[in-house]
């Protein structure tokens, strides 16, 4: 979702940074409108480098009004959210007064206003403030309240900014529907992991990161807490809390034990190494023999480790794992799906070129209590959708049965 994210002239300006970024991660595309008095407390520059898009400062900028900007924006933002409001950008709204890129675009948009007031404790009191806000409530605007506290002009009542996890998150309120995984702490593994046998070889595999990062693009979106560890890949990472990188099996096991205790949802769609060279030289292998003999050891099953602690402590996350076969994909899918206690498997057929490994498209078979369902070949984005959706109605299930609703 695209949010136009006004930013004007009050001390809390500040905070507005890290909405940005909250947003963002999220999943959420920000481009950020300052007024001219916002830029007296932080720079546009800070908020070009969190959002990666220009900063709308000036409505008669150069070059800025060839597609009339505030009319090409008013039709494609999903959200105009203004943190911090200031009694100031209060009043030209109630009012319809349109003498700055913000306003105007106000006026000219038809998405969904959120504000976060900050002003003065007494301003924030005055008869005219209320009136305004309360002429902008009954049009349908939203808002965060500011909360109570010290302000920054030495006055204690209420008037500062309320913090910016709360305005995020009522953002992403008015923007998503609730679904069984809003708010949901679900970790992701994917990628390779690179079992390294001297300082400049290592045992590999072809997996890119695609099908994980997809799955993780997509909770975000659907407003899921993503942990994500992924092995070593060239992708960028989506807008996610937490990334993590580790590089071999057994890091990527640490990684994800010492963080499935807060997780409601893990999925692992890491292509993991099922050994690892028994020893590491310190120093580059040298060649000359005809062959080279490298020993292997099993490494951790962290998947199997998941299973086997949820049996034991009678409880835990849900658990998504991956199958990548070559022949009998669903039997073997079923056959893991039991060993590893898990809920759902989702089987690749690894033998085809257009799916599993280091391709954009996937085909797979999603394994659950229920049975084996295909899902045909399409991008690995939608498939990452198809995943979800059977996570999803998981936890509905598993809630209807616990009593409680999702
Ligand atoms: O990254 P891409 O290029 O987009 O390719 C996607 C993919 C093919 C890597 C992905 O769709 C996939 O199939 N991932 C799992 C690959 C794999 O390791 O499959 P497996 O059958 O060997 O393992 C079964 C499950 O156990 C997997 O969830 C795996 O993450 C997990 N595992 C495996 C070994 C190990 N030591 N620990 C584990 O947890």
């Amino acid at each position: 979702m695209l949010i136009a994210l006004g930013v004007t002239g009050g001390i809390g300006a500040y905070k507005a940074v890290e909405v940005a970024r909250g947003l963002q991660k999220r999943g959420h595309d920000v481009v950020a409108v300052m007024t001219p008095a916002a830029t007296r407390f932080v720079g546009p520059v800070t908020f070009e480098a969190i959002t990666r898009r220009r900063v709308i400062t000036d409505q008669f900028e150069a070059g800025a009004n060839a597609d009339i900007e505030h009319i090409a924006l008013a039709s494609t933002i999903d959200l105009l959210l203004i943190a911090p409001a200031t009694a100031n950008i209060i009043g030209k709204l109630a009012n319809g007064l349109a003498d700055d890129f913000l306003s105007t675009l106000y006026t000219a948009t038809r998405a969904p206003l959120l504000l976060a007031p900050s002003m003065n404790t007494q301003m924030f009191a005055h008869e005219a403030v209320r009136r305004n806000l309360d002429t902008l409530a009954a049009r349908g605007v939203r808002f965060v309240e500011p909360g109570e506290g010290y302000l920054a002009c030495g006055w204690i009542g209420k008037g500062r900014l309320a913090e910016p996890d709360e305005i995020v998150a009522a953002a992403d309120a008015i923007l998503r529907p609730a679904g069984p995984l809003r708010g949901r702490r679900i970790l992701i593994t994917a990628g390779p992991t690179l079992e390294d046998f001297d300082p400049v070889r290592f045992i590999g595999n072809r997996s890119s990161g695609r099908m994980g990062y997809a799955i993780a693009a997509e909770a975000a979106r659907r407003g899921a807490d993503v942990t994500l560890v992924t092995g070593p890949t060239s992708l960028e990472a989506p807008a996610v809390r937490e990334v993590v990188k580790v590089r071999g099996a057994v890091e990527m096991h640490q990684a994800v034990m010492s963080r499935a205790g807060d997780m409601q949802i893990v999925v692992m769609a890491a292509a993991v190494a099922d050994y690892t060279p028994v020893e590491r030289a310190d120093r580059k292998v040298p060649k000359g023999r005809d062959t080279l003999t490298l020993t292997l050891k099993r490494t951790p099953d962290i998947l199997g480790d998941l299973g086997r602690q949820r049996l034991a402590r009678g409880g835990g996350p849900l658990l998504v794992g991956f199958a990548a076969e070559t022949e009998d994909v669903v039997a073997h899918a079923a056959a893991k799906r039991e060993a590893k206690h898990a809920d759902l498997i989702v089987a690749n057929d690894v033998s085809r070129a257009d799916a599993g490994f280091d391709v954009e498209t996937n085909a797979v078979t999603i394994v659950g209590p229920d049975g084996a369902e295909p899902i045909p070949l399409q991008s690995k984005a939608r498939i990452a959708a198809e995943i979800l959706n059977r996570v999803e109605r998981l936890l509905v299930t598993r809630s209807a049965e616990a009593g409680h609703h999702v």
